[in-house]
């Protein structure tokens, strides 16, 4: 049966998440009821701003939420990032930090303003009072979802699925043993994937299972509008900047490539077919600080009892979702 429900996004954009918000303002518009906002990628005042400037480039009407600016607990005990081996995320070059992410998209600065209400109230209020179960993609850090679930256990009563990008069963990014958003805020993760509602998650093992490169970008904008132009050169840059802070695709350390990650939790709401391997697990994310802290651990024991609705994606189809990329885009 078609699934019309209300959608709430939430973004620490950067750029997959704006290539996310790209795809969902042309393919789910009538049902994007919100975007809510996280720090991540690049602190809040950067996400939040880059978030509206993507909102304007397609046209505005999706209303955007500031929520946290910082994780739940974590950064509260500094020694809980000991012994921890960080990826190249930011380096100084010529005496400048460059990140894999920008501060700012190259976009005109937003004229569009942000919503009073803070996100974590808004995800409280809007699902307290929810008629129909709302659709949640969360694409960043947890820690407004977190938040909310914690400030009132009973809204994911009016979840209807909670689509994640996050976590990484045998594929790991920003430390030796987890993926960036749950590494942002673990505990905010592990209240996330416990939420009594059905979740799909698409950790790092699906999300770098198919790769785009420069021929990719040629295809997209020859579709010849200004978002399949900023798209192209979104990912052109983004390219680049793993080239540039030497973070290379799997076991080739001279192949760089970009991984679409956020993008895949659109595309999953539009036709789930592109997926090929998807697995009903337990899964946990620790927050126990230093090696693995923040580590997806999924439940292979098969005598294990299943305790929720919980479903780990890990392969891609690419050609089904360049396909799907270029008919949302044209
Ligand atoms: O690890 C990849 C994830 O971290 C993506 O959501 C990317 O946008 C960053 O937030
Ligand atoms: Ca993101």
């Amino acid at each position: 049966m078609q699934d019309n429900s209300k959608i709430i996004l939430d973004v620490d954009t950067g750029t997959d998440d704006a290539m996310a918000i790209i795809l969902a303002m042309r393919a789910l518009k009538d049902r994007l009821m919100a975007i809510t906002v996280t720090h991540g990628n690049q602190p809040l005042p950067c996400t939040l701003e880059n978030t509206l400037r993507v909102v304007e480039l397609m046209g505005g009407g999706v209303p955007v939420y500031g929520g946290m600016g910082v994780p739940m607990v974590q950064d509260l005990m500094p020694g809980r990032f000991g012994f921890q081996r960080h990826q190249r995320y930011t380096q100084d070059i010529d005496g400048k930090p460059v990140s894999v992410h920008d501060p700012y998209l190259p976009l005109p600065e937003a004229t569009l303003k942000p919503e009073p209400q803070h996100a974590v109230s808004f995800l409280v209020e809007t699902l307290r009072n929810a008629k129909e179960p709302i659709t949640i993609v969360a694409v960043g850090p947890a820690s407004n979802l977190g938040m909310a679930l914690r400030m009132d256990p009973d809204i994911d009563k009016s979840i209807k699925q909670i689509i994640i990008m996050g976590g990484g069963d045998r594929d790991v990014n920003i430390t030796s043993a987890a993926e960036m958003n749950f590494y942002k805020d673990p505990e905010a993760a592990h209240i996330m994937v416990h939420a009594r509602c059905p979740i799909v998650i698409f950790p790092l093992d699906a999300t770098t299972s198919i790769v785009f490169r420069e021929e990719d970008a040629g295809k997209i904008r020859a579709l010849n509008h200004p978002w399949t132009d900023f798209y192209a050169d979104l990912l052109l840059h983004f390219i680049e900047r793993l080239r540039l802070l030497g973070i290379a695709y799997k076991d080739d350390p001279n192949d760089f490539a970009m991984a679409m990650h956020d993008v895949f939790c659109i595309l999953y709401l539009l036709d789930p077919s592109f997926v090929v391997d998807i697995r009903r697990r337990n899964v946990d994310v620790d927050f126990g600080g230093n090696f693995c802290d923040g580590r997806m651990v999924v439940e292979s024991r098969v005598y294990i009892p299943l305790e929720g609705d919980v479903q780990v994606v890990y392969q891609l189809d690419k050609d089904k979702a360049m396909s799907m990329l270029l008919d949302i885009l044209a």
